[in-house]
């Protein structure tokens, strides 16, 4: 007994005193996509509970007020053009078309975003910010504010690596074990993967420079004015990155300890489903489909025969569907489907009847079908969605589904594949268990390292010396080409020497002989 009462006093003693210092931290969402913000939300929510005052500037703004939460609204500040594409020009995710809606849309943030009026008001401020928190994607116009407000600032990732993040942290991206982000395999690599691998790798990190990069910096001097140090020398100060994978869903991969794995972050608690599906959930008695392409584009510009291949399909089939369909009504949909604008998405797919997810291929769905067990049939579009799937393949949960290749039969086979083959439920639920298994859950982890890095001014002592080497040092090209020269000096060397001794030793026996006779 006495035992349990020390144990008490030491968890309330341990409550008072864990209470933190509160700090202020100004949040940088300039990226239009929901799926990007979810993280970010989640993060500053966390931080908001924890008791620091958060400034969230985003395009999506809280419906009620979060204690100790304030929304900068970037609504009308811009459009979300991927969302008015039609899905035939952005389901065709080749590199170029990759870097240039990236670089298109880095410009369109930069000068809509920085003269946007809400935003001007911060940029001409007076207040102090304890740490700032920006997205790690297609343009640090954003780190103009690390610069106003002086203060050390930390990223989240909401993909798979961006191609061009590792420099700016000196971490290992070696592409003979490490997929590319736009890339069309896994970590497993034949010899024209690898080939292609390492192409991509330094393309598009020229890419970036060219085309992202000094169009930002061009912008952001404008608005932030020419005392502005480049964006790239701002970026290289970054004290942290938390990054939205884990190693049993997006392989195994090494990371400086600047940057921290937090993948599933933004999972909520399980709520109820609505009444609705979960009638037809619970009564799908040869189990369920849920069918997303996603937040960013929008099903129902598919075009009409794709459209009717996939309902002709799921007329074949014994299961029920759920398919996120933005239009109101769906023509000829069969009686086993049912269609919805919006749904809880993680709470459909931990319902147990839900046996495959149809999805894109986007990391904060597939998170969720990991988190819940369910195997995929990945339909990927562009982005990371690619490496994704071929990520889920590699580890037996995923089939792929072409875009271009979609038809009734092709349909049909990917999903009686997963649905009939018991291999890809096993291990599913295998990577379940293995990405839920964590010392602390990724929020509270993610809160942890975000608190570590103002508690230690910016954390400089986590930065690897990596950072400041130049490109041949880091790949000891220089001490390869002295070593190089070396060898070559010694086996030169080592020629003429021997030539030598045997003229000598020749010579030495030639007069013997003469002597001799
Ligand atoms: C922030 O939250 C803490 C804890 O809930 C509360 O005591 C404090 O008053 C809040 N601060 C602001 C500025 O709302
Ligand atoms: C990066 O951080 C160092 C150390 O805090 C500082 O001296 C330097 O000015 C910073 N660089 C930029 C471009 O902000």
């Amino acid at each position: 007994m006495t035992k349990f009462w020390s144990c008490l006093l030491f968890v309330i003693i341990l409550l008072f005193t864990s209470k933190v210092a509160s700090y202020k931290i100004l949040a940088l969402f300039p990226h239009i996509a929901k799926s990007h913000f979810v993280m970010g939300e989640a993060l500053m929510k966390g931080l908001a509970d924890r008791g620091h005052q958060v400034f969230v500037v985003s395009h999506f703004p809280q419906d009620y007020p979060v204690p100790n939460y304030t929304d900068i609204s970037l609504v009308g500040s811009m459009r979300n053009a991927v969302e008015d594409t039609p899905l035939e020009n952005v389901g065709n995710g080749d590199i170029m078309m990759n870097v240039n809606m990236l670089a298109s849309l880095a410009v369109e943030i930069c000068e809509k975003i920085l003269s946007f009026p809400s935003v001007q008001k911060l940029i001409k401020s007076e207040d102090k910010f304890d740490l700032i928190i920006t997205e790690l994607f297609n343009t640090d116009c954003m780190l103009g504010f690390v610069h106003k407000f002086n203060a050390p600032f930390i990223a989240i990732g909401t993909s798979v690596m961006m191609p061009w993040g590792n420099i700016r942290f000196g971490n290992p991206e070696n592409p003979s074990y490490i997929p590319h982000h736009f890339a069309p395999h896994s970590d497993r690599m034949s010899f024209s993967e690898r080939l292609v691998n390492a192409v991509y790798q330094k393309g598009v990190q020229w890419a970036y420079h060219f085309l992202m990069d000094m169009p930002s910096q061009r912008i952001a001097r404008r608005y932030f004015g020419d005392s502005l140090p480049p964006l790239a020398e701002i970026a290289r100060n970054t004290s942290l990155l938390l990054l939205n994978t884990h190693f049993s869903m997006n392989q195994p991969r090494p990371f400086v300890p600047q940057i921290v794995e937090v993948g599933g972050l933004h999972l909520p608690l399980p709520e109820p489903l609505p009444e609705d599906i979960k009638e037809f959930l619970d009564n799908s008695e040869h189990g369920a489909i849920y069918f997303s392409l996603g937040s960013i584009v929008k099903t129902d510009t598919l075009a009409a025969d794709k459209r009717d291949a996939f309902l002709q399909a799921f007329s074949d089939l014994p299961q029920r569907v759920i398919w996120k369909w933005e239009a109101d009504t769906i023509p000829g949909k069969p009686p086993n489907v049912k269609v919805a604008k919006w749904l809880p998405q993680v709470d459909v797919l931990r319902h147990p009847n839900v046996k495959v997810f149809l999805t894109h291929g986007g990391l904060m769905g597939t998170i969720e079908a990991v988190h819940s067990g369910v195997p995929m049939v990945g339909i990927p579009l562009f982005g990371d969605q690619e490496v994704n799937i071929h990520s889920y393949i590699s580890e037996g949960f995923a089939v792929k589904l072409h875009f271009d290749s979609i038809s009734k039969e092709s349909i049909l086979q990917a999903l009686r594949t997963v649905l009939h083959d018991p291999r890809y439920r096993e291990n599913a639920v295998r990577i379940s268990r293995a990405f839920n298994d964590r010392p602390i859950s990724p929020l509270d982890t993610a809160i942890f390292w975000t608190e570590y890095v103002v508690r230690h001014g910016g954390a400089p002592h986590l930065r690897s010396a990596a950072r400041d080497l130049s490109w041949y040092q880091y790949l000891l090209l220089d001490v390869s080409a002295v070593l190089l020269l070396a060898v070559i000096f010694t086996s030169i060397a080592t020629f003429f020497v021997t030539k030598t001794i045997i003229r000598f030793a020749l010579q030495c026996r030639l007069s013997q002989k003469k002597k001799n006779h």
